[in-house]
């Protein structure tokens, strides 16, 4: 990969490579097309040559991982890759999110360490559940968002509509870069609004490959494209009348969302996007720690670790935590200081990871996301720095909704079952709840969605060698409550008090209804949020 020239000084350097970095992840409803458009974005970056190489969706090349059985099987992305790759002078990380709403906790916690989101929407449905949810995350951070339409080569809404859509519903004001030529099932290209001129695709064998593209000057394109370029001027001189016209600094700050149309099934469009990526998306910038103080991108090292994943590949089986850099240099070797305890943390096994190759990496600057093995004292959330101390704020954790007690089903393991519970645990796959009444045999598991919990049983036999079962809990909503009020509320009725593992504690109730009327009755026991899941 191309750096900038390395005998500039230091600090220049770093603010270069910062500037030329685009950090982003790709946020939408499951079936959107996000795993396919991850894959066109890599092929047109020329990162691989063969649409399928990444994620080995079905019927094309597949990838090694027994982690990822339990994904094909039901369709689903658990796991999420960064994959990193260079386009034009920048270089691009790509942040993959898990799609199913069971997972959004892991989502939030890949959003913590982006610049920018790519929110991928199908034409045929437009804003889908779990797009809204994440969306609402974006806004709460001020993440800036690039909205993609996709599917335009299937029939589907109008665009207007779409964009009514968008505004109406979030309140999010779209300035369309690029507007489709044909209706939705008839995609013939896109016209340019910044030039003008028409981008004509032509399909390729199975979408396999990079779709051609011709530009065409707008007194060409009325030949070229007939009625439905006619149709394309004319949407988008209403949008430029209705002020729907591309503004950085209010995309910056996420008041409104550039579009643009792809299939990234046929890779039209693609090419478009990894340009706005490059020319308007924010590179990193400064980053507040816990005492709200900015740590410049030329400061000394700094990175926070937003995931802690394991059990991936069977030949990898140890732990990996994602770190995003936040500040200076990495160089693979570096000693860093672990903030939470401040012990050494040693970088001898830092990796990139692409899809589901890893391959070692020597140097990482601000944007980019490194994959430390041997993390086991790492979790999501923690700082690591070299040289000024600095700790960002800590991830927040979402509230659970789904509770059952989990127990070893053989006796003989209760070692590896400790073990196992605790690295689930640390790795945020699941909450665990404790109180002295259950003991230590009997943990609670805490989670966002109930498919958490297969996650966790299935690693708990496959990866722990210790197979439990899972008794669920009849209680649905969460609140932290003072340790001075926690026996009182466990005394009641339909409620329960554990402590979370970074003891916090955590009253359970069975229904809203009742969280609320024990709230009415005993207006001086304070119960506080955490992170609705589901808005
Ligand atoms: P996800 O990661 O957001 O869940 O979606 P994914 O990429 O897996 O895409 C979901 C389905 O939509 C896939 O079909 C995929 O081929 C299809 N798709 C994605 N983008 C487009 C597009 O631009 N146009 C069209 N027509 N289809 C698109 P599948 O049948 O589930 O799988 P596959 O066998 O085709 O891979």
């Amino acid at each position: 990969m191309t750096e900038v020239e390395s005998h500039t000084p230091a600090d220049t350097r770093v603010a270069a490579e910062a500037e030329r970095r685009r950090t982003f992840a790709v946020i939408s409803h499951p079936d959107a097309g996000k795993s396919t458009l991850t894959e066109a974005l890599a092929l047109h970056a020329r990162a691989i040559t063969e649409a399928g190489a990444i994620h080995g969706k079905a019927g094309r090349r597949s990838t090694v991982s027994d982690w990822m059985e339990m994904e094909k099987a039901r369709g689903i992305s658990i796991t999420s890759t960064a994959l990193q790759f260079p386009y034009r002078d920048c270089v691009i990380n790509l942040l993959d999110t898990p799609g199913h709403a069971d997972f959004s906790e892991d989502t939030y916690r890949v959003l913590t360490a982006v610049d920018a989101a790519v929110m991928l929407i199908d034409a045929a449905k437009g804003l889908e559940p779990q797009t809204l949810k994440l969306f609402q995350v974006c806004k709460q951070r001020g993440i800036p968002i690039i909205t993609v339409v996709n599917k335009w080569d299937r029939p589907g809404r109008h665009a207007l509509e779409l964009m009514d859509e968008i505004h109406e519903r979030i309140g999010l004001r779209t300035t369309p870069l690029t507007w489709p030529v044909g209706i939705a099932g008839d995609f013939k290209g896109v016209m340019d609004r910044r030039k003008g001129h028409f981008i004509r695709f032509t399909r390729t064998a199975g979408g396999a490959t990079i779709a051609p593209e011709e530009h065409i000057s707008p007194d060409q394109a009325l030949d070229a494209a007939g009625v439905d370029w006619e149709n394309a001027v004319e949407e988008s001189e209403l949008l430029s009348a209705d002020g729907s016209d591309f503004d950085r600094d209010t995309f910056v700050t996420g008041e409104t969302s550039p579009v643009l149309f792809t299939s990234a099934a046929l890779n039209f469009g693609v090419n478009q996007l990894l340009d706005v990526l490059v020319e308007l998306a924010p590179s990193p910038g400064s980053i507040v720690d816990v005492d709200g103080e900015p740590r410049p991108v030329d400061a000394p090292f700094s990175a926070f670790v937003f995931k802690v994943q394991a059990g991936m590949d069977s030949s990898h089986r140890d732990r990996i935590a994602y770190a995003r850099v936040c500040s200076g240099t990495f160089e693979r070797g570096d000693v860093l200081t672990h903030a939470a305890t401040g012990k050494p943390f040693v970088t001898k096994y830092a990796q990139s990871v692409f899809g589901q190759q890893r391959s070692t990496l020597d140097s990482a600057w601000p944007g980019d996301v490194i994959g430390l093995s041997n993390a086991a004292a790492l979790r999501p959330g923690d700082t690591l720095f070299a040289d000024k101390p600095v700790r960002f704020p800590p991830i927040p954790s979402f509230s659970p909704e789904h509770f059952a007690v989990a127990r070893g089903t053989d006796p003989s393991k209760h070692k590896q079952f400790r073990r196992g519970v605790e690295q689930l645990d640390q790795e945020g796959v699941v909450q665990v709840l404790r109180s002295d009444k259950r003991g230590d045999q009997a943990p609670v598991f805490a989670a966002v969605g109930p498919m958490q919990f297969e996650v966790a049983a299935h690693r708990m036999s496959s990866e722990m060698g210790a197979p439990i079962t899972l008794e669920s809990l009849p209680y649905q909503v969460a609140r932290i409550v003072d340790p001075a009020d926690a026996d009182f509320v466990d005394r009641q009725f339909s409620a329960e008090v554990l402590t979370r593992s970074d003891g916090v504690m955590l009253a359970l109730f069975s229904t809203q209804w009742r969280m609320e009327s024990f709230q009415r009755d005993n207006p001086d026991v304070i119960l506080r949020d955490l992170i609705a899941a589901r808005s």
